[in-house]
């Protein structure tokens, strides 16, 4: 939907399973975030129903939650501008969510590769999890998104909630807009630091395979000095030969905005060392200011209450406005006032 401004509406997610958001979470997504508040009426939103899809601890979610919250205000969200908001403090999510999934084939479900990565990984497998794009379809239809930036690994998923969103409005008539997936080509996949075939997650990556945002700068440096290279000492790009020293390259280029072949030149002849170090200094530059300014809003606990209250009375309005439309299409009646 294009708003009364005329600005295009984008909408994005990010679950708080852990303590800390990881360089993938940024550079594949969350710089994009702040990027699009200028040009974009922005709703951004800490998926905590997605998270109860695997097992976990009541008060470690809650706590991620907050961190989470803290930690996209660290890195620019601005409030002011763009809604920032907990999920389940909306609860038109878990509402529109039963009716997509009444509209989701069994076997188009079952064809997510995520689900089966993750189930893989579960004891117990939920229907939660199973039915977790659908949630996902939903987060993205409440609020008419025209864009939603994310990492590679989220292609499919955009994909089911366009394929939704075109077949309800072929069923019922016009009532969602059909989003687009923002994908950076450039960072779509951040590849793990130990294992670069692979990309680095905050659940699969071991513990230098993975540069958390909320790392201490050492940490930061060491781990960019063992990353995984190669055994000859040529800083080129070459993603299928060389996934470790290309995987530097692009998060150097992206943290410094100077491109690749640039890079190539400035190295040529200087081995792994130099490049290693520079790009660890770099690292820790840049991302150190995020942790600092992370425990700056944990330290205000009733600002930052108050914030995520303000950003979920935001979306609520549009969310509900969309779900009475749904509900009236599907012959449903009306939720009645407490
Ligand atoms: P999540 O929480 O796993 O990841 C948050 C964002 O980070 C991106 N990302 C990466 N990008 C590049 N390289 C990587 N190694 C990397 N790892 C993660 C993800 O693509 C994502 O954009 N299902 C979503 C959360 C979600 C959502 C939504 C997203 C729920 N509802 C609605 C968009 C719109 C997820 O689990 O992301």
């Amino acid at each position: 939907m294009t708003t009364a401004d005329s600005k295009p509406r984008v909408f994005s997610g990010i679950q708080p399973t852990s303590d800390s958001f990881h360089l993938g979470n940024y550079l594949g997504a969350l710089r994009q975030w702040v990027a699009l508040q200028e040009t974009s009426d922005a709703f951004y939103c800490v998926v905590d129903q997605h998270a109860i899809t695997v097992s976990h601890d009541p008060k470690v979610l809650h706590q991620r939650s907050r961190t989470s919250a803290a930690q996209l205000l660290a890195l620019g969200v601005d409030p002011e501008r763009s809604a920032l908001f907990i999920q389940s403090q909306v609860p038109e999510h878990a509402l529109l969510n039963w009716i997509l999934g009444c509209e989701t084939g069994f076997g188009e479900a079952s064809r997510m590769t995520q689900f089966k990565d993750k189930s893989a990984k579960q004891e117990r497998t939920t229907v939660g999890l199973f039915t977790y794009p659908v949630l996902q379809a939903a987060d993205i239809l409440l609020y008419q998104t025209d864009r939603v930036p994310v990492g590679e690994d989220q292609r499919q998923h955009l994909e089911l909630s366009r394929d939704l969103a075109a077949r309800f409005n072929n069923t019922y008539g016009r009532t969602f807009t059909v989003p687009e997936a923002y994908i950076l080509k450039e960072t779509a996949t951040i590849k793990d630091l130990t294992e670069p075939e692979k990309k680095m997650s905050k659940s699969s990556s071991g513990p230098r395979g993975c540069l958390n945002l909320l790392d201490e700068p050492n940490q930061m440096r060491k781990k960019i000095k063992s990353a995984v290279t190669d055994s000859e000492a040529e800083v080129r790009y070459d993603a299928e030969n060389k996934a470790g020293v290309s995987n530097l390259l692009v998060v150097y280029s992206a943290l410094s905005g100077t491109a690749i072949d640039k890079l190539e030149d400035e190295y040529r002849g200087k081995g792994y060392g130099d490049f290693k170090s520079d790009l660890a200094e770099l690292v820790a530059e840049s991302l150190e200011p995020i942790a600092r300014a992370t425990r700056e809003y944990l330290d205000d606990k009733a600002e930052l209450d108050r914030l995520l209250t303000k950003g979920a009375e935001k979306a609520r309005a549009v969310a509900s406005r969309t779900l009475a439309k749904a509900y009236k299409k599907v012959g449903f009646y009306p939720p009645v006032a407490n």
